[in-house]
């Protein structure tokens, strides 16, 4: 059974009707890559899975579940969680409180101080900065928080909207191996990026979105070889 299943999903901003009968599916343990130009519909397709979006019709089922109709929070206390694209670390609160909202939902059993301690474990850079303001960390470093909170009451589905954007290649290679290890652990991982090569070469399985709409599923690596495709769908 796949875990995330979306059938025929329609979206609407208002009178703006952006997404177009979009099918696909995310496999347990699976990275699934999500690409497209600017525009094209990415974030309004999380969105719509995390029950952000504001009008939608259409199947969501996570898990075997129909979560369609559901509220955001009731869908993240499914094990479903989302790292949006401006990041959202709250100013005034300390990298620490930051990751404490991560926990807040209802997700029963989770032990505060060793999800904090496990998470220092997988983000050395943000244990010595615990104490710190979250907002007075670099882009990059915030990114990483922001990920973090997400990950920190061990959700089966992150989604993540363009996680490696303006951030320095040191730190988009350390998201990578993460995401790995992340994959590894069993978490499956949607991954909306403008960075395909980076992310087909994570990605398990890819789709393209174009004017709210699937027009290309495959492997990662046959959508990694055809540059074509990428030049006609994936071109910033
Ligand atoms: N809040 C909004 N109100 C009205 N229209 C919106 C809103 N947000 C997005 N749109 C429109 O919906 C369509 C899809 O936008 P979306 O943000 O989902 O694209 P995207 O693929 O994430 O793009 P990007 O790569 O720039 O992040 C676009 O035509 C966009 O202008
Ligand atoms: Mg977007």
């Amino acid at each position: 059974m796949a875990m995330l299943e979306i059938e025929s999903l329609n979206g609407w901003y208002g009178a703006s009707h952006v997404l177009h009968g979009v099918s696909f599916s995310v496999e347990p343990g699976e990275i699934l890559a999500l690409v497209g130009r600017n525009g094209a519909g990415k974030t309004s397709i999380i969105r719509s899975i995390m029950g952000l979006m504001p009008r939608t019709t259409g199947g969501i089922r996570f898990n075997g579940e129909d979560i369609s109709a559901m509220k955001a929070h009731d869908r993240y206390a499914r094990g479903l969680a989302y790292v949006p694209e401006e990041r959202r670390i709250v100013r005034g609160l300390t990298v620490l409180e930051n990751l404490q909202l991560g926990l807040v939902a209802d997700r029963k059993g989770i032990d505060e101080t060793a999800a904090i301690e496990e998470i220092a474990r997988s983000f050395p850079r943000l244990k010595e900065r615990l104490h710190q303001e979250g907002v007075t960390m670099s882009g990059g470093e915030q990114q990483m928080l922001a990920i973090a909170r997400a990950m920190i009451a061990k959700p089966r589905m992150i989604l993540l909207d363009e996680p490696s954007e303006g951030i320095m290649p040191v730190l988009v290679e350390e998201m990578g191996a993460l995401f790995r290890r992340l994959r590894e652990q069993g978490t499956t991982l949607l991954l909306v990026e403008q960075n395909v090569e980076w992310a087909l070469k994570l990605a398990d399985r890819a789709v393209i979105v174009d004017q709210g709409e699937i027009v290309y599923r495959s492997d990662a690596a046959t959508l990694l070889a055809d540059k074509d495709i990428q030049e006609r769908y994936c071109a910033v």
